[in-house]
């Protein structure tokens, strides 16, 4: 069922949105060649305490067989696509992208939200693969509005990532959000019959968050229970916003962290 959110908790998820947006902000900027990757999980950890939200991603299970998820930040590297564990072990290198996922409680409702972060001379391939997944999460918003459907978002950003030839990852979906980390209904950054039943109404919250890879769209799951990563070993960009349905369109609950324009 399609949760929709009051007016006053909508008002408490922007509130919310507004300062997890800042603090990827800030743990981006602090995304540079040779930190560590727990270094960005201790920082992004000591900025959700200080605005007094709670991490929501920290002991999380997507299912009950999960081992809880180690830390507050999601930290994936190149052919990392999602889910990386950050580690005092794993230094960050020129050259790399970096995908940071955060989420955040405060006041009872949680947000979501993620960014891919270019390390010094990245290939040219790989920055377009990075620019082309912002942009096409920035095409799925904007096809957002009361009365459309949930399939809508994943027919925009196919229409702009397939003609450049990258692989959209289809294992995993965007999501409803705010009571709990993942919610119904499931938003395929893909074209999908199905998801075109799904009305978009006023008051729907849904992270949105195409994942997508520079070659195939294949992926699996590494030993350590999380990290997923490409099969063919190419990289991988993550952009994510929790956005809320309008009569009109969409707003952002979580800004774009980064210097581009929003739509
Ligand atoms: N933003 C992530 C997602 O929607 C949530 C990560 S769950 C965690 O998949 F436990 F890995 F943190
Ligand atoms: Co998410």
């Amino acid at each position: 069922m399609a949760l929709i959110k009051t007016p006053k908790e909508i008002a408490i998820l922007k509130k919310g949105g507004a300062l997890l947006s800042s603090v990827l902000r800030e743990v981006r900027a602090a995304c540079v060649a040779g930190v560590t990757t727990k270094s960005l999980d201790d920082l992004a950890q000591k900025l959700i305490k200080k605005h007094g939200g709670t991490p929501s991603f920290l002991n999380y299970r997507i299912s009950p067989s999960d081992p809880g998820y180690p830390a507050a930040l999601c930290v994936s590297v190149n052919d990392e696509v999602v889910h990386g564990i950050p580690s005092k072990d794993r230094i960050i290198q020129d050259g790399d992208i970096v995908g940071l996922d955060i989420g955040m409680w405060l006041e009872g409702l949680c947000t979501d939200m993620a960014s891919t972060v270019m390390v010094g001379n990245v290939p040219k391939k790989t920055q377009e693969l990075v620019r082309a997944t912002r942009e096409g999460l920035v095409r799925g918003i904007s096809t957002i509005r009361a009365g459309g459907t949930v399939g809508d978002i994943g027919d925009a950003i196919e229409a702009f990532i397939k003609p450049k030839g990258f692989g959209i990852v289809r294992d995993l979906v965007g999501h409803g959000v705010g009571h709990s980390v993942h919610e119904d209904p499931n938003v395929p950054n893909y074209s999908e019959r199905s998801a075109h039943r799904i009305p978009l109404v006023t008051g729907m919250v849904l992270a949105i968050e195409p994942m997508i890879n520079l070659k195939g769209w294949r992926i699996y799951q590494r030993d350590d229970g999380w990290t997923i990563a490409t099969e063919d070993g190419s990289p991988s960009a993550h952009f994510e916003v929790t956005i809320v349905v309008t009569d009109d369109g969409y707003e952002l609950i979580t800004p774009f962290p980064d210097e581009e324009v929003a739509a």
